[in-house]
């Protein structure tokens, strides 16, 4: 099947021809242009290889999340027959640009961090394993912060992953300990949450954030309404 790729390259677009079958994934269209001897874009000008990340191609670490013909997603499970013949890549617009498709993501990271999204003790209490693992399979990808209207970057709103992150530390924890996770969902996430749940549509693992959302808020009332009694 032909067609072709545009690839947001800075601020303009660069358009290569491809001929792949329906089931290539966009990472391996990618993959192909850049193995080519000399690449040149479709009106013959050449190119330099396309910087962009991919690590399991498997859709489980999120490395190549990309906005694939305006909606972020993995390149990795993004199908020539679905997206093409006439393809649009850019990278996600959230997070500072490295160079092509290749962004930054620490942020993410230093977001988690700020939520101390770990355990402190022994103890965790697991009372929802189905829910916990669902939780975890998060790859971290950003694609729920794409379309976060409220998420800029910047300040302290971290978005859907952030929220998702909390929500398994404070369901494994009691006490001050919980207390502390959910005041970090109160300013970090739900402030600045207006649920609109856009995320919870683009998230490739397909984790309920309306779920979490709606449970870290009903732990962080409880947590206050018990404390108060
Ligand atoms: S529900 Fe809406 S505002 Fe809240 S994190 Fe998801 S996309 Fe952002
Ligand atoms: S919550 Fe979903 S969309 Fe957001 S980073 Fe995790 S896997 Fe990606
Ligand atoms: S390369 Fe790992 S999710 Fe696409």
């Amino acid at each position: 099947m032909k067609g072709t790729i545009s690839v947001k390259r800075n601020s303009r677009w660069a358009k290569f021809s491809i001929d792949a079958e329906a089931n290539t994934p966009v990472t391996m269209i990618l993959d192909e242009l850049n193995s080519r001897e000399t690449l040149l874009e479709a009106d013959g000008s050449p190119a330099e290889p396309i910087v962009w990340e991919c690590s399991c191609d498997q859709g489980v670490c999120g490395s190549c999340a990309m906005v694939i013909n305006g909606s972020p997603r993995l390149a990795c499970s993004a199908f020539f027959g679905e997206v093409g013949p006439d393809v649009k890549v850019e990278p996600l617009s959230k997070f500072p640009l490295v160079a092509d498709l290749k962004v930054d993501r620490s942020s993410i990271s230093k977001s988690l961090s700020e939520m101390k999204i770990w355990l402190e003790d022994d103890d965790a209490l697991v009372s929802d394993v189905d829910m916990q693992y669902t939780s975890a399979s998060c790859m971290l990808c950003g694609c729920c912060l794409e379309v976060c209207p409220n998420y800029s970057g910047e300040g302290k709103f971290f978005g859907a992953v952030g929220m998702n992150a909390c929500f398994r530390t404070a369901e494994q924890l009691s006490g001050s300990a919980k207390r502390e996770r959910l005041s970090y969902f109160a300013k970090h996430g739900d402030a600045g949450c207006s649920k609109s749940l856009a995320c919870q549509v683009v998230c490739p693992a397909k984790i309920p954030l309306s779920v979490v959302i709606s449970r870290l808020n009903r732990e962080r009332f409880l947590s206050v309404f018990y404390r108060n009694k």
